[in-house]
């Protein structure tokens, strides 16, 4: 008793009363296991756990909300408290805030599911210690060619939230949802497919950097998605031929008429318009507070389309071999960088492999890497995998491991940029091994990003915990995408613990809420 006590004043100073509620209800033998969340206010998000028999809550003061002080101060760890945990747990932490008089909203869902044994183990102790001198890979700032900084090395990788107004333009929810994020600790968040032209967007949920654009809200996520010293950067998309049919007629690098995938070819002209395009968003998104541009060439859309055989089937000097098929992606980098000068970060994603037979190979990518390498890119994320009727999937990584961390191996040796690894990551023993391992210096977390949008905050701490992964007993395609947007829009509203869909239920709401967003976004842009 005497010793947690200690221990607890070392974290964080704790008021008398709280000292004296610890003293008289500490009774570890009522112990148990297990995580709670308790939310109360709009920003106000508490997570408290056990570990080791100790309750800890942590609340992160930098939202500027300061509701906890009676009990601790402290800078971004200001809570950690000690109760007994009993069955009626409720009534527990219902106790721990009546110290200061208030009346929690108690979400009792187990988060972090801990198998830490109840009683203090000092080997337990001993290797956490090591962990937390390990903790330096992840809490390093990295320092991009261009001169910015990364103040971590944990970005939130680019994601296509659905929460656009479904005019191309930013919403209240969209911003909380980078402000979440910020707060939560990532370095870096990227918001996934803001189109640069709106004839070819990915879902009607996607922002629109272009002529006519609300200005003002745009302005507003910016702010309020770089409220904790970190960098939001918009991932510039174009879906060419895979834009969202009921609003586009899609065209990509070649015409294509199979049953499932039709779309139009470029014209030389359209092709060589493409640099202005992207160089023109890039300043767009740096005129609203955007810190940085990540250009998207991964995941089938239309500069990955140019760098597959699947879909370039060119004879001009954009197709053919992986030098040509690269030209595109080469020029529209140069134009950016020109548009927004030295200092401003441009990165860009790419696919390790197209993960298909027949599709872009390890080989090409590296060869694409090299080219890179030429360019002023800041920082190349490194992903996989495409769409295509019809083609044989090839995986490239072994299941349950970070999916690309042996090719951004390779990769290392063919340039000096920064390389960004996403897909897989769940443990933040995994994060560490790949940062370890020289050939990734920054991780990029999606999902994990969605279960817990404070994980980079939890991972930097010294007991640090993963996150526990829904699984699926069986999805329709597209559907496991639309639960984890579904769950964005409930972080957005601070919601995410009240609102927990079924897979079914969360397809339905997301596929009935774009249809409705389509009809927005033709009277806007037309078609
Ligand atoms: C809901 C959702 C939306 C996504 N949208 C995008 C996107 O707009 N652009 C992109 O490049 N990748 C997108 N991705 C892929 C992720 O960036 C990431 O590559 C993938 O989820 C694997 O990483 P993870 O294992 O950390 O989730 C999306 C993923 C999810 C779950």
């Amino acid at each position: 008793m005497k010793g947690l006590v200690a221990y607890l004043s070392q974290v964080a100073p704790v008021s008398e009363a709280m000292m004296e509620f610890v003293k008289t209800s500490f009774h570890p033998e009522t112990l148990e296991k297990g995580s709670f969340c308790i939310r109360e206010g709009e920003y106000a998000q508490d997570i408290a756990f056990m570990e080791e028999g100790i309750v800890r809550a942590f609340y992160n003061d930098e939202s500027g909300r300061d509701y906890n002080k009676n009990f601790f101060q402290g800078p971004a760890i200001i809570g950690s408290c000690v109760a007994p945990i009993s069955k009626e747990k409720t009534g527990c932490l219902t106790g721990i805030y009546h110290c200061c008089g208030r009346q929690p909203f108690l979400s009792d869902f187990c988060r972090f599911p801990l198998p830490n044994p109840i009683e203090p183990d000092t080997t337990q102790r001993e290797h956490a210690m090591t962990s937390a001198s390990e903790l330096d890979l992840l809490s390093k700032p990295l320092t991009l060619p261009c001169g910015a900084v990364l103040k971590n090395r944990m970005v939130k990788s680019p994601m296509s939230d659905s929460l656009g107004d479904g005019a191309g333009n930013p919403t209240q929810e969209q911003a909380r949802l980078y402000e979440r994020w910020a707060k939560g600790g990532a370095a870096l968040s990227v918001i996934g497919e803001v189109q640069v032209d709106s004839r070819f967007p990915e879902r009607p949920g996607n922002l629109v950097l272009g002529p006519g654009l609300n200005r003002t809200m745009f302005q507003h996520l910016a702010q309020r998605g770089t409220s904790n010293g970190n960098h939001l950067w918009a991932q510039l998309g174009h879906a060419g031929a895979l834009s969202h049919a009921p609003i586009s007629q899609p065209k990509g690098p070649s015409a294509l008429d199979l049953e499932e995938l039709k779309c139009n070819g470029m014209s030389v002209a359209e092709v060589e318009n493409l640099p202005d395009r992207f160089a023109k968003t890039a300043s767009i998104a740096k005129s609203v507070g955007f810190t940085g541009v990540q250009i998207h060439a991964g995941h089938g859309f239309l500069l990955s389309q140019f760098l597959s055989p699947l879909f370039n089937l060119r004879e001009d000097e954009y197709g053919g071999s992986i030098t040509s098929r690269c030209r595109i992606v080469l020029e529209i980098i140069n134009r950016v960088r020109a548009a927004v000068g030295p200092s401003f970060p441009i990165a860009i994603r790419i696919n390790s492999m197209d993960q298909l037979e027949g599709g872009m190979t390890e080989t090409d990518a590296l060869e694409v890497v090299s080219h890179l390498d030429t360019t002023s890119t800041d920082l190349i994320d490194i992903s996989g995998g495409t769409y295509f009727p019809g083609m044989k999937p090839i995986r490239n990584y072994r299941a349950g491991e970070p999916y690309f961390e042996e090719f951004a191996r390779a990769a290392k040796k063919k340039t000096s940029i920064p390389l960004m690894v996403t897909g897989g990551f769940k443990r933040r023993a995994q994060a560490l091994q790949a940062l370890e391992s020289n050939g990734v210096d920054v991780i990029g977390l999606a999902r994990a990003m969605v279960l817990a949008p404070d994980l980079p905050h939890v991972w930097l701490s010294e007991h640090g915990q993963d996150v526990e992964f829904p699984r699926f007993e069986s999805a329709p395609p597209g559907g496991i995408t639309a639960w984890y947007t579904m769950r964005l829009t409930a972080i957005g509203q601070d919601r995410e613990d009240e609102t927990m869909l079924d897979l079914p239920t969360a397809n339905r709401l997301y596929e009935e809420r774009d249809a409705e967003r389509c009809k927005c976004w033709k009277t806007r842009f037309g078609g």
